[in-house]
């Protein structure tokens, strides 16, 4: 392994461990090899196994243990990277430059719910699922949906703004965060925001912290807003012929079908397919060139099934080869463990990967993407597939080569295939990344951002972290 670390960081050494222990106690830190590892991966592919390592991971168990761990890095130098359960796409949570792994699992209490304010206050290493279980028994709804919010924590939610299946009607985890208690890297405690649904006094640093992949500032309280839980849900799934009959439904549906769905998730033929081999199931229609799930949600069953007759119409005028309603819960589990198993496939494939996208295209924009992707790739000699959240333009593509011989060059053909891709998806309109984050892929932030915005980042991120010592080295370094 590569050292990481450079000459401005200092390493653990067996007196910063003492040190360590100090604040935490014993059993808050570990220098253990092989926790090591299991504390510098996310589920990034290809995995950064052995790439990257930290040197000891600290597990505080509040607030204060976080503040005084970043004091005592920031005072000796010692690079931290924050992370959750560490299912990030992005290598956010991989410690780049060595030094403290900041593992936030000890912080695990849902802390309140206000039901007068209807607002759920938490720390950040409570499982997202959680927190939408607790939300539901007090009859409201977390909106917040993440595909990994079965395992992931919501502190990672809000590093990375995650996004997911419900964007399109409630939106990403930031539209959710009400208020932040966050540790910043010299050790000082900020609290921002509160239970109040309006706030212009001062800059909205709430909105900047989120979505920042833990390089600004560990959050250590959020407060959610919850909404009133819908007392009805619909799932359809719709296979259409090809990709562009699918695209085409997705804007007739939101421009003309009267009704913003909850979500409207994609799967092409081919994510189909694996889904059928890897879990050895029969899909129906799994040659149909596109499946769709589009899921409604309301509060009273008359006009929720009004929407679906609607929408249903809608989907049989461009051309669906078949529109099947899921209305009690086995039929819609059903329906989306298929578009779980999609993501499933992928982080246990074996095939060689060429890389793994999460770009996002205003909407109006899907259909021609979906016309230059054959091209792009067969250009690269590389092959795909497409599936994520197409309601809201955000899609994850993953690109495998044609044929990989042993000596290929696989870095060097992802490159080039990135650039071109890349380029295509600027000239639409699109970005890098849509929910998981830029993360280690930071040296294209230059295609999609100016130089004088990544100049601003740069100087955001100074005025936070002088001394680069939080998550260095990740979205524009
Ligand atoms: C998903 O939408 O399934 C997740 O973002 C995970 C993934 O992209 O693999
Ligand atoms: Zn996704």
């Amino acid at each position: 392994m590569a050292d990481k670390r450079t000459s401005a960081y200092n390493p653990v050494t067996g007196e910063v461990l003492t040190d360590l222990a100090r604040i935490l106690g014993p059993s808050g830190v570990s220098s253990d090899p092989e926790k090591r590892t299991a504390y510098s991966l996310d589920d990034t592919l290809p995995r950064f196994e052995g790439e990257y390592l930290a040197e000891a991971i600290c597990f505080p168990e509040s607030t204060e243990q976080v503040s005084r761990v970043m004091k005592y890095a920031n005072d000796n130098r010692i690079p931290v990277t924050p992370r959750g359960a560490g299912t990030g796409l992005s290598g956010g949570a991989v410690p780049f430059r060595g030094g403290i792994a900041l593992a936030t699992e000890r912080m695990n209490n849902i802390l309140e719910i206000d039901m007068a304010n209807r607002t759920l206050t938490t720390e950040p290493g409570v499982v997202t699922a959680e927190i939408t279980k607790f939300a539901k028994g007090a009859n409201l709804l977390y909106a917040g949906d993440p595909c990994s919010g079965d395992i992931s924590f919501i502190g990672g939610n809000v590093a990375e703004n995650a996004g997911g299946n419900k964007v399109i009607k409630y939106g990403a985890t930031g539209a959710h965060v009400l208020g932040l208690e966050a540790v910043l890297p010299d050790g000082s405690v900020v609290t921002l925001g509160g239970k109040r649904r309006k706030d212009v006094t001062g800059y909205d640093l709430i909105r900047l912290i989120v979505g920042s992949e833990g390089t600004l500032a560990v959050v250590t309280k959020i407060i959610l807003n919850l909404l009133p839980l819908p007392k009805c849900v619909t799932d359809m799934l719709v296979p259409m012929p090809t990709i562009e009959s699918a695209t085409n439904l997705v804007s007739a549906i939101t421009t003309m079908g009267g009704v913003i769905p909850t979500s409207v998730e994609f799967m092409d033929r081919k994510s189909i397919q694996n889904v059928e081999e890897y879990a050895s199931m029969s899909i129906p229609f799994s040659d149909a060139g596109a499946q769709l799930i589009i899921q409604l949600d309301g509060m009273d069953r008359k006009s929720l099934w009004n929407d679906v007759e609607r929408v249903g119409d809608i989907c049989a005028a461009e051309g669906a080869l078949e529109v099947f309603v899921a209305e009690d819960r086995n039929a819609r589990d059903r329906v989306w463990r298929i578009r779980r198993l999609v993501a499933e496939e992928e982080w246990t494939g074996s095939m060689p990967l060429l890389s793994k996208e999460d770009i996002v295209i205003p909407v109006g924009g899907i259909s021609d993407f979906f016309k230059l992707l054959p091209e792009i790739s067969q250009r690269h000699r590389a092959i795909y597939n497409a599936y994520g959240h197409i309601g809201d333009g955000n899609i994850h593509l993953t690109l495998f080569p044609e044929a990989a011989e042993s000596g290929d060059d696989l870095a060097a053909s992802a490159e080039s295939l990135r650039r071109e891709l890349y380029e295509a998806v600027r000239e639409l309109g699109g970005t890098l990344s849509g929910e998981h984050g830029v993360g280690l892929k930071k040296k294209y932030t230059g295609i999609f951002l100016s130089k004088a915005h990544i100049a601003l980042i740069k100087r955001v991120k100074a005025a936070f972290d002088p001394n680069n010592i939080l998550n260095p080295g990740k979205i524009v370094e």
